[in-house]
């Protein structure tokens, strides 16, 4: 899970997706970065750790670090939060077959920043959970 600066949207996004995984038994290896490194070494910013608190998710253990190539190799999936995110990631893609594995969390819509507005928080991680539940839909059966 990524966005620009893995203090707002992506923990969220990694958070939601490990709660999913646990619930439905996925033994999916999940995680979170961005693509700006402003915040490494820092927990999500405290509106994100209240959103996911008042969803029942603690996520306030999470610790902020910057997307690398070697992510690629890491991962299955890499899902970005907004375009600038995806274009950030592509541009880093060694290969084809990296690239291939960049997707926007919501398809073909982008899950909007909300780090100047407090009341976006909410609105952001209902966004991030259809997200993450479409992705269990779309994958649990190919993998379990
Ligand atoms: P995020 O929000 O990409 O959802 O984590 C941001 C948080 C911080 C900054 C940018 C976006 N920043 O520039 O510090």
């Amino acid at each position: 899970m990524v966005c620009l600066g893995n203090i707002c949207r992506s923990p969220l996004a990694e958070g939601v997706m490990q709660h999913l995984a646990d619930k439905h038994s996925l033994d999916w290896q999940i995680d979170s970065a961005g693509t700006g490194g402003w915040h490494v070494g820092e927990g999500p910013d405290r509106r994100s750790v209240r959103a996911a608190h008042n969803n029942g998710i603690d996520i306030s253990r999470q610790i902020c670090r910057k997307f690398s190539k070697r992510d690629f190799d890491e991962f299955d999936l890499i899902f970005v939060m907004d375009k600038s995110n995806y274009a950030d990631v592509l541009a880093m893609a060694p290969n084809q077959e990296a690239a291939a594995k960049v997707r926007l969390l919501l398809g073909d819509k982008e899950v909007p920043d909300p780090y100047y507005d407090d009341t976006q928080f909410q609105p952001v991680f209902e966004m991030i959970e259809e997200g993450c539940k479409d992705i269990v839909k779309q994958f649990k059966s190919n993998t379990n």
